[in-house]
């Protein structure tokens, strides 16, 4: 669940059609996310557009006038999930409408991309389905929907939604965490067999160079000092440049590159077909790209990578890997890996654990296969039985796992910059990112929020790395913007 405090707009709460007598205060949105990072930084979005109506986020689903769920449908059963946690929000709905409050329940996501209408079918205590291109709209279909009316909006315009979104959060200049994302490419052509990603979030699309540079450099003045850049298909980025000319993701971070206050950059999630000079090129020079790469291979067969449509094979992988490692040596790589995919023989998977073994991962994501409903890989006759899934997929998870102890007891003694984004799990402590992106948890004051120490790892733990800030040695001045004097061109 990502949610947070937006500044409240306190002419718009008060004149509000639909606030309740006896309603205390302003209207409250809860927004529960699943999946992806695309889908936290949407539910941001949706906050922003939100907070403009003057609706505060709340963190408690008893308090929400509004409820929305964004949801996912990349793996296994999860329009099932949405179901049943709508069973639960429907409890808490009954509840309030016996004290006289009235509480709409939104579905949002993939999930609503795909199921449209089903879901409002099924589940009748929703009062609004919207796929993710139209988030932008969100107040008026909450009006529709106040009215009786169940609203399903599922259309694809996504041009739309970047120009409101954007607008949405020029309007809300708020103390922002120090990392954070930013979507700058939507949707996919790629169509592995296996994925449902084209189908729910539609064609490629990239937002204007202008439109990115705008958004970052609000961040930058709004205290954040990393960002993610976010796309189904990131590195296929081909954005309108300001100078006419088409512009790839390497040249979009070099030019992102030289915002004040914008230190690290990083991306995600890539596809090996589109790593070009540029971006390599990118790794070799931009001391604020993150030496972190998270290029999914999903497979090291080469028969199942052309039966997933990859459209490589795992030598051209292997020749990628080198010219990265030459480009930027001591890159951590990430990927994902999927096992059980239809047809996949012992020999198929014997493969992927040879490409893990020759690759070397610090970090990594595993999956079982998971037939999704209109992908071609659903229709294969030859669909691998669970168990088999189930032993490969814990045998890859051994071998990543120890790929990743050795990468993290490798930073042991290391003095490394670490971003110190909040608050840790005991007191006095706090918790950052190592450029690998390995949490770092270290003794600080609550004032370097929002810094990048140069912290010593002293020991290694299971999910992060323990640290302490070494004397005196800062890496970077501490970033820390008056609000107040920041002048936002809404
Ligand atoms: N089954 C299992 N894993 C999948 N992924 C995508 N679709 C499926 C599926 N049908 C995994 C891929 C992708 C990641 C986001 O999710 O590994 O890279
Ligand atoms: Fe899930 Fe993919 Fe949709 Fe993200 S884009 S929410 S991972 S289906």
């Amino acid at each position: 669940m990502t949610s947070r405090p937006h500044m409240k707009d306190p002419e718009r709460l008060t004149d509000e059609p639909g606030d309740k007598a006896g309603q205390a205060g302003p209207r409250k949105v809860f927004v529960r996310t699943y999946g992806c990072q695309m889908n936290v930084y949407d539910s941001e979005r949706m906050t922003d557009v939100l907070a403009k109506e003057g609706y505060e986020a709340t963190d408690t689903v008893e308090d929400a006038d509004v409820v929305l769920l964004n949801t996912c449908h990349i793996r296994e059963k999860a329009a099932e999930k949405v179901y049943s946690e709508l069973g639960r929000i429907r409890k808490v709905k009954d509840e309030r409408a016996r004290s006289g409050k009235q509480t709409m329940i939104g579905v949002a996501g993939c999930v609503a991309q795909a199921e449209g209408a089903e879901i409002s079918r099924r589940a009748p205590v929703v009062d609004l389905v919207v796929g993710p291109q139209s988030y932008h709209q969100l107040p008026g279909l909450l009006n529709k929907a106040k009215n009786g009316e169940t609203v399903v909006e599922t259309e694809f315009d996504i041009d739309a939604k970047f120009d409101h979104l954007s607008q949405a959060a020029d309007a809300n200049p708020v103390r922002r965490p120090p990392a954070a994302f930013l979507t700058v490419q939507e949707g996919c052509d790629k169509f592995c067999t296996f994925c449902v990603v084209p189908y729910t979030r539609g064609a490629e699309v990239s937002r204007p160079v202008q439109q990115i540079v705008a958004e970052a450099t609000r961040m930058a003045a709004a205290g954040v000092r990393e960002v993610t850049l976010l796309g189904q298909n990131v590195n296929a980025y081909h954005g309108d440049g300001p100078d006419g000319r088409t512009w790839g993701l390497g040249r979009l971070l070099r030019h992102l590159s030289e915002i004040d206050g914008l230190d690290r950059l990083r991306y995600t999630t890539s596809h090996p077909r589109d790593m070009d000079d540029e971006l390599i090129e990118a790794h070799r020079d931009l001391k604020s790209l993150m030496p972190y790469l998270h290029l999914p291979v999903q497979s090291g067969s080469d028969n199942i990578l052309k039966a997933m449509n990859r459209r490589h094979t795992r030598d051209d992988y292997f020749r990628l890997i080198d010219r990265i490692r030459q480009a930027a040596p001591g890159i951590a790589l990430s990927g994902d890996f999927i096992v059980g995919f239809p047809g996949e023989t012992d020999a198929d998977f014997e493969d992927t654990m040879d490409l893990v073994r020759r690759v070397g991962y610090g970090s990594a994501f595993s999956f079982k296969y998971s037939p999704r409903p209109g992908t071609p890989g659903a229709n294969l006759a030859d669909q691998v039985p669970e168990e088999v899934k189930s032993a490969r997929l814990a045998e890859l998870q051994a071998l990543l796992s120890a790929q990743q102890r050795a990468f993290n007891d490798s930073r042991l003694g290391m003095v490394c910059d670490v971003l110190l984004e909040k608050a840790g799990r005991q007191p006095g402590q706090l918790v950052g990112k190592s450029p690998w992106l390995q949490a770092v948890q270290l003794d600080a004051p609550k004032e370097l929020i929002g810094t990048i120490q140069a912290v010593e790892i002293v020991k290694i733990g299971s999910n992060s790395l323990f640290g302490r800030l070494t004397d005196g040695q800062d890496s970077a001045e501490s970033y820390a913007p008056d609000l107040k004097e920041v002048a936002f061109d809404a």
